[in-house]
C-alpha cells in the first residue's frame, strides 16, 4: 500500500528523486490515469503529472476525477500537489513558495464531484478546512528545519482558464480576499476531500497577476519561472516525503464519503 501521492503541476513533470520507478495506468469508472511509483528513503510514493508528462492537457480538460480515483484505488491517504500560480499579494512575489489555506471557486464547467446523484448519491462535504491542517503543519516544520522559505495561509482563486485574467478580474479577486490565482486546484482539492484524502498544495508564485505585473503574461514566462525554481520545489518535496510518513490523526478521512471506483 502507498500512503503518499504527489501531484506535479506545471513544471513538475517527473519524480526524479524516486528510485525503482515504474509507470502504469490505473483504470477507474471516470477514465484512466497514468501514474509512476517509486521510493525515496524507504517510503513508497506515487507520482502523477497533472497535465501529462509533456504538458499536453490544459487545466479545464484534466480528468481530475480519474486522477483522484486512481490515487484512492492505489490506497493513497495523503496527497501533496504543486501548482504554479500568479500572485495578487506583494508579500508573495514571484519565486516564493506558499501553502494554500482557503479557496475561492470561479471555475465554470468542470466535473467537480464524485457524487452526481442517482447511483453515486447526494453528498454535501464540509470545506471549513479544505487543505489538511496536519500536512500543512508538518510541511511548515520540515521547511523550517531544511531552511527552505515557505509561507502559509494563502487564499487561492481558481479560474476556468485557459486564458489569463483581466486586470479588472484580478482587482475583484483582490477585493474578495484572494492572494494567489491559478486554474487547477478546483476541483482537485474538492474531490480529494470528498474521497477522505488528506490534501495540501505547495504553490509556487511565478508572476504577479494581470494588471499588477507591468508586462503582458505568457505561458512561457510561467514555465521559465517554474524551471528557475524547480530545484527548490523538489527539495521541499523530498522533505515532505520524509515528514509525511506518519499515521494521520486529522479529521480529513472522517469528512469524506465512499467514492464509487
Ligand atoms: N493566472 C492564472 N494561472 C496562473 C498564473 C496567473 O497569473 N500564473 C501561473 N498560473
Amino acid at each position: 500500500m502507498i500512503s503518499l501521492a504527489i501531484i506535479g503541476g506545471t513544471g513538475v513533470y517527473d519524480p526524479q528523486m524516486l528510485e525503482g520507478l515504474r509507470t502504469f495506468e490505473v483504470n477507474t469508472r471516470y477514465g484512466s490515469a497514468l501514474l509512476s511509483q517509486g521510493s525515496f528513503r524507504g517510503q513508497e510514493v506515487v507520482f502523477l503529472a497533472r497535465h501529462g508528462s509533456k504538458h499536453g492537457t490544459p487545466p479545464h480538460k484534466v480528468n481530475y476525477r480519474a486522477n483522484i480515483a486512481a490515487l484512492l484505488k492505489l490506497g493513497a491517504e495523503k496527497v501533496v500537489a504543486t501548482a504554479a500560480v500568479g500572485s495578487l499579494n506583494e508579500k508573495m512575489p514571484p519565486g516564493s513558495m506558499i501553502l494554500l489555506e482557503q479557496f475561492l471557486d470561479f471555475t465554470k464547467a468542470r466535473e467537480a464531484t464524485f457524487f452526481d446523484g442517482g447511483e453515486s448519491g447526494v453528498v454535501h462535504s464540509d470545506f471549513t478546512a479544505p487543505y489538511c491542517p496536519e500536512i500543512n503543519e508538518r510541511l511548515l516544520a520540515a521547511a523550517r528545519s531544511a531552511e527552505l522559505e515557505l509561507q502559509s495561509g494563502a487564499v487561492y482563486v481558481c479560474t476556468e482558464g485557459p486564458r489569463f485574467e483581466t486586470p479588472a478580474e484580478i482587482k475583484m479577486f483582490r477585493q474578495l480576499g484572494g492572494d494567489l490565482v491559478g486554474m487547477t486546484n478546483v476541483p482537485e482539492v474538492v474531490l480529494a476531500r470528498e474521497a477522505g484524502l488528506c490534501y495540501s498544495t505547495v504553490a509556487l508564485s511565478t508572476n504577479f497577476a494581470a494588471g499588477i505585473s507591468k508586462t503582458v503574461l505568457t505561458h512561457r514566462e510561467v514555465l521559465e519561472m517554474m524551471a528557475e525554481n524547480r530545484a527548490k520545489v523538489r527539495c521541499l518535496l523530498k522533505e515532505a516525503i520524509v515528514a509525511l510518513a506518519y499515521s494521520r490523526t486529522c479529521t480529513c478521512q472522517s469528512l469524506g464519503s465512499t467514492v464509487p471506483l
